[in-house]
């Protein structure tokens, strides 16, 4: 989709970013993306980021970068995404990824990481298009 743009997220985007979320997973969670959108515009504003086309916004992407342990360098992270249904599979995605990355690519960060659950299909083929491979990091967790 050609004619879509890209530009910062602003707190005016909230309503659109939770109606998306409802599209996509049948669930109202207004606490949820007003509480995400203030930690993750406090981190890095320049790393959330909206797509509008139509007059409306239709997709967004909250990122930030992250300085690890053990001396490992700084790297950025996509941590959230969500495209409207009406617009999925028409390369919105591959927008946000691409001015994410630019954005991180000024701070001179020189690698881009997420986590994704290893039976989102979507999400696997939608990093793999965009040149992801998977990382040297492993997800441990346990039931308590
Ligand atoms: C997954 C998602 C982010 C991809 O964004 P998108 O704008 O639809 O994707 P694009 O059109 O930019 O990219 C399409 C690529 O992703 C892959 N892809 C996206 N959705 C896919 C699906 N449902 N099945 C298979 N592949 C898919 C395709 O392989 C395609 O690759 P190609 O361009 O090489 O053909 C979007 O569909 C979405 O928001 N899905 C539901 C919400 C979600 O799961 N959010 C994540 C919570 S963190």
């Amino acid at each position: 989709m050609s004619d879509a743009t890209i530009r910062k997220l602003t707190w005016r985007d909230i309503d659109s970013i939770i109606a998306i979320d409802q599209k996509v997973t049948g669930k109202a969670r207004e606490s949820y993306w007003k509480n995400k959108i203030i930690i993750y515009s406090g981190l890095d504003p320049g790393a959330c980021l909206v797509a509008e086309a139509d007059g409306k916004v239709i997709g967004f992407l909250l990122g930030e970068r992250k300085d690890w342990e053990f001396g490992a360098p700084q790297s950025g992270w996509i941590e959230i995404l969500g495209i409207d249904p009406g617009y999925q599979g028409k390369g919105i995605g591959h927008l946000l990824a691409a001015a994410i990355i630019e954005h991180f690519k000024k701070s001179q960060i020189t690698k881009v990481q997420t986590m994704v659950e290893r039976d989102a299909e979507n999400l696997l083929a939608y990093f793999r298009s965009l040149g992801f491979a998977e990382g040297s990091l492993i997800n441990f967790s346990k039931d308590i």
